[in-house]
């Protein structure tokens, strides 16, 4: 154990550069992208908790003026990256790219002075940090869900985190790809193809991409006019735990919260809905093409993250949990091992990623002790 956590630091501070870090400290991703330093900043907290918050902060500097925090920002315009802030062009102070993704950073920031006591100084950081953030989730539930349902969108699969999961098959397949697409991939230049999106996945993510700047990245035009347009449990979970952890931290620092509450218990009720335990299905949901999505995607379970007040309705997803990976060595393959879509190495279409686990595990810690021991311990050895 001493051994990793030795390692974590060495790579977290070798991927430092000033104020933010790097995802990884290859060609890949030379920029700050916004779910990731969320996880920086918790590992940060560690062993540096002013290194933490300046992680966040300057993750919140790149807000845009309507309060959404972008999934990049380009601290650094000399890169290979593709799409970089040129093709972009777009950032409030800093240049970025024109989409969000899943806000982790609220209840990252609430474990982190759940674990730790800050000082003064660092209470003032925060407070500030505090407000930028509610303006973000604010932003969500006006942009992303407009009729007030009670659960959001993401407009861009770029803006779930995972890429290219199967969950996005389906939708992604009705896309419009647009003709004479100039561009050139940087990503598969470092990391094998096979472990990467396709290239017709590429010219999609390209065509959203494009059609969002023609209309300025304006949120209310672009949630009516997107070829892509989602309702998916993992997203909507870590928002609905973001808002729950943002009630809880603006009444620890005095600011009101009121106008979130009636959104908590809407989501609260729409959430709970998307899992059907006689079946043992999640059902994501394409918006734009009004049509169920049912994928087995590890994200789905999520829903444990949120939090949810059902002990019956919690134990039954725990229940399938438990059957995703059976008789696998490793734990949790992005998506279900037996379903048609998985490839062992294909980015988000059946690799296990670290976050996932511990956004599980997180869910899972208050309502099945042993189970979550389970996957933590399970956890630590992939990276033996
Ligand atoms: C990429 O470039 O692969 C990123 O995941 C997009 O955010």
């Amino acid at each position: 154990m001493k051994k990793l956590i030795k390692r974590a630091k060495k790579i977290l501070l070798g991927n430092r550069r000033e104020n933010y870090t790097l995802p990884t400290n290859n060609k890949l991703y030379p920029a700050q992208w916004n779910w990731d330093s969320a996880f920086i900043s918790l590992g940060y907290s560690y062993f540096n908790i002013e290194l933490a918050i300046q992680e966040l902060e300057t993750l919140i500097d790149g807000q845009w003026k309507d309060g959404m925090v972008p999934h990049i920002l380009f601290h650094d315009k000399n890169t290979k990256y593709f799409p970089n802030h040129t093709v972009w062009n777009c950032g409030n102070k800093i240049a970025s790219s024109g989409i969000t993704q899943p806000p982790i950073l609220v209840s990252v920031l609430k474990q982190i002075l759940d674990n730790n006591k800050i000082n003064k100084e660092q209470k003032n950081k925060v407070k500030k940090l505090i407000k930028k953030i509610k303006k973000y989730l604010e932003w969500f539930i006006k942009f992303r869900d407009p009729k007030n349902t009670g659960l959001v969108s993401i407009l861009h699969p770029w803006e779930s985190g995972y890429d290219n999961s199967a969950i996005w098959d389906e939708p992604m397949s009705k896309i419009q790809v647009e003709k004479n697409l100039k561009y050139k991939r940087g990503d598969i230049k470092v990391v094998n193809a096979e472990q990467r999106p396709l290239d017709e996945d590429y010219d999609r993510y390209v065509t959203i991409k494009n059609h969002f700047k023609r209309n300025n990245y304006n949120p209310k035009k672009i949630y009516k006019i997107s070829q892509f347009n989602v309702v998916d449990i993992g997203f909507n979970s870590i928002f609905l735990r973001a808002l729950k952890d943002l009630v809880i931290l603006l009444k620890n620092f005095e600011q009101n919260f009121s106008n979130l509450t009636t959104y908590i218990k809407k989501s609260e009720k729409k959430l709970i809905k998307l899992y059907n335990s006689k079946k043992d299905t999640f059902q994501n949901y394409d918006v734009r093409n009004k049509k169920k999505i049912n994928v087995p995607s590890i994200t789905n379970f999520f829903i444990l993250y949120a939090d949810l007040k059902d002990e019956l309705f919690n134990k039954n997803v725990i229940k399938s949990l438990k059957k995703y990976n059976k008789g696998n060595k490793y734990i949790f393959s992005s998506i279900k091992p037996d379903h048609k879509s998985f490839e062992e190495k294909r980015y988000w279409r059946g690799p296990i990623w670290i976050n996932c686990n511990w956004i599980i595990y997180q869910g899972l810690k208050n309502k099945d002790k042993f189970f979550s021991k389970y996957v933590k311990k399970k956890n630590y050895r992939i990276n033996k």
